[in-house]
């Protein structure tokens, strides 16, 4: 790819961003250029999302100058970029759940454009807006409370694009997003590149950021460590230069104890998205559920913990049949059993809490002298521990849970199902939102957890990262277990044929 000419229309120089304890940017340079895709990458609390709460006018810089066409750029208000084109897709979604979608995606015109008698209107102008992002098949008057998180995603971006839009800035898109959903989004950025609009594109994921981007700006601890032409880097690098320091591969050493399982499910049902699902896993197995969006995994482990009832089917653990006493997640926890649900917002992080809080509240036990009381001394030590463990980016253990970035605040709610230590733990989609240095720690840990004796069931969209930690992986496809595969005898090949095909052809299962 030749070097573009330089059509700089957006800078900003010199951003500075203090929170108390705290300084997010520290002098941060950031040009954008006409019809440019720029990726945006660092760790979890590097400051990306804060460099683009300053473009977008939902906070005021500290310190620094921005300018627009040469004119300073000052917005007072998110509603003040909008009005000038820059409009911010955020990473925690901001729609009204008890609105429609057409009402989400006008609101802001909602009373000078559509007033209350041009429903109809308002209507026919959402369905334009959601066709641009392939929301074909939703009704714009369905209260957006009720959609899946990736269409709520898909109407968030559907009102970036409805109005003025020079500079679209999307933070994690990809996150919540089938596969589909995350290509039909792509194909949109390449419209938006062709029309000129410029496009921030944060994401945890390389190969989206080296696929989509002409360039990349690297931040580390609210610092600019460079910015490239995406042709001159490779994942590698990138990750090299966001986390300071090479990161090797996970310790993939099967601790898996032969004997009797610790987990087994079997004849699980429940409805049309868990059909007769049976498996097993070991102590001291990693056993990697690889799948298509809406294959059945999310519910057969929601069905395994008592989060939904089953409508048959035994769960054992340890030899003893616990499905009979497993009424709900309460249950589930106190039998010995954790699960780490992929719907991080619906875990209750409590966001005025502390990050101490957060972590011990599930477990108020361990932390809770005789009395009752909880001793605090206990708690801090605990969580220190953990923040310690899984690098979470604060200013302490009594930081509130909500001041931290995106991917630190999964990290406490990670930190708060590990801090239970329960026999077997299920994890949904672990490292969703999570920087790769902090994937890297995960992976050792879980690793650690397994050769504990613990049995631990990793759901995952990421195959690459199954195929990294687990000692085997079972494929679901409509809701029934179409295969299990053992380290050195999958392939990557293998895997998404069964995943799509729901059958094994004519390769061995174990
Ligand atoms: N309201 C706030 N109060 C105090 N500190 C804050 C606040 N908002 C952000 N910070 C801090 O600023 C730093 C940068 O956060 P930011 O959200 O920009 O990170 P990020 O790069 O977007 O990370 P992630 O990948 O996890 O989303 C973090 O250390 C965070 O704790
Ligand atoms: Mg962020």
């Amino acid at each position: 790819m030749s070097e573009s000419p330089d059509t700089t229309f957006l800078r900003a120089d010199g951003m500075v961003k203090d929170y108390p304890g705290a300084r997010a940017l520290d002098g941060v340079d950031f040009a954008l250029r006409t019809g440019e895709v720029h990726a945006l990458v660092g760790e979890n609390g590097a400051g990306k999302s804060t460099l683009m709460r300053l473009l977008g006018g939902i906070a005021k810089p500290t310190a620094g100058r921005m300018s627009l066409d040469g004119a300073p750029y000052a917005p007072i208000s998110r509603h003040a970029a909008e009005r000038l084109g820059i409009r911010f897709v955020m990473q925690e979604l901001n729609l009204v759940s008890t609105l429609s979608v057409a009402e989400n995606i006008f609101l802001d015109a909602l009373p000078s454009r559509f007033g209350f008698v041009r429903r109809a209107a308002l209507n026919v102008a959402a369905r334009e807006a959601m066709a641009t992002v392939g929301l074909t098949d939703i009704d714009p008057r369905t209260p957006v409370g009720t959609l899946g998180v990736g269409e709520q995603q898909m109407v968030e971006i559907a009102r970036g694009l409805a109005g003025k839009c020079r500079v679209l800035i999307l933070d994690e898109p990809t996150a919540s997003l089938t596969d589909r959903e995350a290509e039909l989004l792509f194909e949109n950025i390449a419209r938006l590149r062709r029309d000129g609009i410029a496009v921030v594109y944060i994401s945890h994921r390389m190969e989206e950021i080296l696929r989509l981007a002409d360039r990349v700006t690297i931040l580390r601890d609210g610092q600019v460590v460079s910015t490239h032409a995406a042709s001159e880097l490779t994942i590698d690098e990138i990750v090299r230069r966001m986390v300071g320091r090479d990161i090797g591969d996970a310790d993939t050493v099967s601790t898996a104890q032969s004997g009797a399982p610790l987990l087994r499910v079997e004849n699980l049902c429940l409805g049309a998205r868990v059909r007769d699902v049976s498996f097993s896993a070991q102590p001291g197995e990693i056993l990697g559920f690889a799948g298509l969006m809406g294959s059945g995994r999310t519910e057969t482990m929601r069905a395994i913990f008592g989060a939904d009832r089953p409508d048959s089917g035994r769960v054992y653990l340890g030899g003893s049949e616990l499905s009979a006493r497993i009424r709900g997640p309460r249950d589930a926890v106190r039998l010995g059993m954790a699960l780490l649900t992929e719907d991080r917002k619906g875990q209750g992080l409590l966001l005025p809490r502390s990050i101490r809080e957060n972590v011990t509240l599930a477990d108020l036990g361990s932390v809770s002298g005789r009395g009752g009381w909880i001793r605090r001394g206990v708690e801090a030590s605990a969580a220190r521990r953990w923040v310690d463990r899984l690098a979470v980016r604060c200013a302490g253990t009594d930081q509130a849970a909500g001041e931290l970035s995106g991917g630190n605040q999964q990290k406490v709610v990670l930190a708060r199902w590990l801090h239970r230590d329960c026999r077997v733990v299920i994890f949904d989609e672990p490292t969703r939102g999570i920087d790769v240095g902090a994937k890297f720690e995960l992976y050792k840990l879980m690793r650690e957890l397994a050769a504990a004796g613990k049995a631990l069931v990793v759901v995952s969209s990421d195959l690459k990262e199954l195929l990294g930690l687990c000692d085997r992986i079972a494929v679901m496809s409509a809701g029934r277990v179409a295969g299990v595969f053992a380290r050195g005898e999958w392939t990557e090949d293998k895997i998404m044929t069964v995943a799509l095909s729901g059958h094994l052809g004519e390769t061995a299962a174990g």
